[in-house]
């Protein structure tokens, strides 16, 4: 599979995660307000895929002169909660003294760590799951997307299931179909067919029912920011899943790259939680309903098994 996100030709090129599954395209960014929309409108989604659009963002505005601080304050606060996105740019902005190509160098870079880092979270929390769960093969429930798509390439907690279907041990996967915006069925289901793993759609609200009849063996997520005493910021419905998980003794594991760490934060009360529109709620609803739409919510370290990051279990 391509990568989620690169640079070429001067331009960054992105999947566009607006038109899967019905149609695997290409979008090319040659402007930072072009970033900042494809951003804001989750064409380019996903914590560490951020945390590559934010390094690449500021190469771009780097090669086209200009404003560049200013240009990379704009990128930074496109999305506010995954911490990635903030810290691409800072990394990539690190280099602006010594010119514009050690910047495109260093954003380049960071996306050949960003596989790296995910494959190694991935493969730690594999073998964290094989202890924690005593069947032959496996059932997981997933939320969100955390595959390929929602990275440069491979994934984090979906990385978990590429791992173990290459040994032969995934049984299935449920699938969250993650609303409002489904990165669920559209996302992750379009990915394990691709890879040829078994699994099922569920509406969000027949999680805890799948896992109060005996389906799930173990709950897999990401995370878009996690506080140094390990609580995390995750796609809305995470924290009702670990609550769940936490009733019927599931384990509950999360995988993140390092660079979703947040050790400035001392809780997941600090996290800043993004509202997006009523617009993406209301259209089944009488003509000028409002809704309450936070995009993520924050999960207690307490109720959960393990967060997993290259470095291994994350310890606060
Ligand atoms: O709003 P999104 O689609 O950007 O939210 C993404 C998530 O919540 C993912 O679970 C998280 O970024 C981890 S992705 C490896």
């Amino acid at each position: 599979m391509r990568r989620t996100i690169d640079w070429a030709d001067g331009a960054i090129v992105i999947v566009d995660q607006v038109a899967l599954p019905a149609e695997y395209r290409t979008l090319t960014l040659r402007t930072v307000t072009e970033l900042v929309d494809a951003i804001q409108r989750l064409a380019v989604r996903g914590a560490p895929a951020l945390g590559a659009a934010g390094a690449l963002g500021v190469a771009l505005a780097a090669t086209q002169g200009g404003d560049v601080r200013a240009e990379a304050d704009r990128i930074a606060h496109a999305r506010p909660t995954a911490v990635n996105l903030a810290w691409g740019v800072s990394r990539a902005l690190a280099q602006l003294p010594h010119g514009p190509n050690a910047v495109l160098a260093e954003a380049q870079a960071m996306l050949d760590e960003d596989e790296q880092r995910n494959r190694a979270a991935s493969a730690h929390a594999a073998e964290i799951v094989l202890d924690s769960c005593p069947r032959r093969t496996l059932r997981f429930l997933s939320h969100c997307n955390t595959g390929h798509l929602a990275t440069v390439a491979w994934g984090t907690a979906l990385g978990v299931v590429w791992h173990l279907h290459a040994r032969n041990l995934v049984e299935s996967v449920l699938v969250d179909e993650t609303r409002p915006l489904l990165q669920g069925s559209r996302l992750t289901a379009w990915e394990l067919a691709q890879a040829g793993v078994p699994y099922r759609v569920q509406a969000d609200g027949a999680a805890a029912a799948a896992m109060a009849r005996g389906l799930v063996d173990c709950v897999l997520v990401g995370a878009d920011r996690i506080a140094a005493n390990g609580d995390v910021a995750n796609k809305i419905g995470t924290y009702g899943l670990a609550i769940a998980a936490a009733h019927h003794r599931i384990p509950f594991i999360v995988v993140a790259p390092t660079s979703t760490v947040d050790t400035s934060l001392a809780t997941g009360a600090d996290i800043t939680i993004e509202e997006r529109a009523a617009t993406e709620l209301t259209e089944s609803a009488p003509p000028g309903a409002t809704a309450f739409n936070p995009a993520f919510d924050v999960t207690p370290n307490a109720l959960i098994t393990a967060v997993v990051t290259e470095n291994g279990a994350f310890h606060s």
